[in-house]
């Protein structure tokens, strides 16, 4: 499971490191770190160039150390603070002394068991401190967090509430509870959603979906459902059973794969993020890279959490080299997360075409299972035509299932679509459309060679 950030400061503690810098994503969470720091240090110094040098117990301010405001001064006092807190103190830094001072505290730090740490927004390292990204909450933290910041205000906790704000920030959870709760003490939910968009917005090759299909609204997936619902239960840390890692779904264009995600994501009510990673490929040298491991990075924070790799052979497939490398790298460094990570992050790649995908990529051990999904049977075709029909029209649906051999799903939804705007008599304008060439009579080789690789490697679905 993911360790709290108390813990990994105890742990640098513990083992002597002297300090650290904890880097703060969103500006606003410094006041939520300090609160934690104060669990561990019940008693620290705060420094910060306005305010100067001051004694904090249980957060709260004793008297003035010495209201030093001058950095060096601070580092190089006869009898530094054992625990001392710097906020922002990277600009000083840049003066060679004070650098030096900071080196020397370390060392005192480390003979003595004292620590420091610098807290800033600043993304930088500061040398030789070590590196640490303060996290978003935890699932347990949010539901604590939301109780107690309703609670303050007299109003009442949606269930879904936690749900909504796992992956913001605490000040970004604490912005978007303050927005959403009308003078009556309601909290709006919608509010809420919007708030968490805006924020994963910032990055434009992430988005949470909101699901808007569940398993009874696809059919003949039975199989598949199933097979989720029995694994559910290895989210419950209490079950002992392992935490799933993910699905790969193959097969022909429009037969619900894009959807099953969103049904996954539903069954477990779990937040749905989409990576799209054509746009994970950048410009510049190392780019990639870079934003790859900010997604995973921010998936991780999300979990638990479905992550959807749509259509993944155009990125990961043969035939796609762009340049030096980066695809391969990008690639690599995937698979390697996804052979290591810990964190329950359900991975769901979809491929049309998943001939083209890279053997390491569906070894097992890397994914729970390959399912086959494929062209819908008669019984799964009538099951298609009862969702899409309007109730109100007459029409022959055996003689309709008939006529749809080798159509997908999706082609039978647009024809019924079509349909349905056409012309006044539904009828004959269902007929017209479904005098229409499926993919699969069009290119019926292409869809035979899937079939076979998913007989190799996968299970079909029904
Ligand atoms: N099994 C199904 N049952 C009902 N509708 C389906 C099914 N499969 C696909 N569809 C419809 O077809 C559309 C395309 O599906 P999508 O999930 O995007 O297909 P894929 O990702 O396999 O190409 C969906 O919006 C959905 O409405
Ligand atoms: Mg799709």
């Amino acid at each position: 499971m993911t360790t709290t950030f108390a813990a990994e400061i105890e742990s640098r503690h513990r083992a002597g490191f002297g300090g650290v810098k904890v880097r703060l994503d969103d500006a606003g969470d410094e006041r939520w770190a300090l609160r934690e720091l104060a669990g561990v240090f019940e008693q620290f110094a705060l420094w910060d160039c306005v305010r100067g040098l001051r004694d904090v117990k249980n957060l709260r301010e004793t008297a003035p150390t010495s209201g030093q405001k001058k950095l060096l001064d601070v580092l190089a006092a006869p009898a530094p603070p054992k625990f001392l807190v710097l906020l922002d103190p990277e600009p000083w830094l840049e003066d060679p002394r004070t650098a030096r001072g900071l080196k020397n505290l370390l060392e005192i730090n480390r003979a003595g068991g004292g620590f420091v740490v610098v807290l800033s927004h600043d993304p930088a390292p500061v040398a030789p401190l070590d590196l640490l990204d303060y996290p978003r909450p935890t699932p347990e933290q949010t539901r604590r967090h939301v109780a107690e910041i309703l609670g303050q205000w007299g109003a009442s906790v949606p269930d879904a509430a936690p749900r909504v704000l796992a992956g913001l920030s605490a000040a970004g959870q604490e912005n978007a509870l303050a927005l959403a709760v009308d003078a009556r003490g309601q909290v709006d939910l919608d509010v809420l959603r919007r708030r968490k968009e805006a924020e994963f917005d910032r990055l434009p090759h992430l988005s949470v979906i909101e699901p808007s299909k569940t398993f009874d609204d696809l059919a003949g997936v039975g199989g598949l459902r199933d097979w989720v619902r029995s694994r559910g239960r290895g989210f419950d840390e209490q079950s002992g059973l392992p935490t799933p890692r993910g699905v790969l779904l193959a097969g022909p264009p429009g037969t619900g794969k894009s959807r099953i995600a969103e049904a996954v994501a539903a069954e477990w009510q779990m937040p749905l993020v989409a990576l799209d990673i054509g746009a994970v490929f950048g410009k510049y040298i190392g780019e990639s890279e870079g934003r790859i491991d900010q997604a995973l990075s921010l998936a991780e924070r999300l979990a638990p959490c479905v992550l959807l790799v749509d259509e993944v052979e155009r990125a990961f497939g043969s035939g796609t080299e762009r340049d030096g490398g980066t695809s391969a790298r990008v690639t690599g460094k995937f698979l390697s997360w996804l052979g290591a990570k810990t964190a329950p992050v359900f991975v769901i790649f979809t491929s049309n075409v998943p001939t083209t995908l890279p053997p390491a990529m569906i070894r097992k051990g890397r994914l729970d299972e390959i399912f086959f999904v494929g062209l819908p049977d008669t019984e799964t075709r009538k099951r298609v035509f009862e969702i899409y029909l309007p109730p109100e029209v007459k029409v022959d649906v055996n003689a309709a299932v008939e006529r749809t051999e080798g159509w997908s799903p999706a082609e039978i939804e647009s024809a019924i679509l079509d349909a349905r705007f056409g012309s006044d008599n539904f009828s004959q304008a269902l007929d017209a459309a479904l005098s229409r060439t499926s993919l699969y009579e069009a290119m019926p080789e292409s869809l035979d060679e899937m079939i076979s690789w998913a007989r190799l490697h996968g299970r079909v679905t029904t």
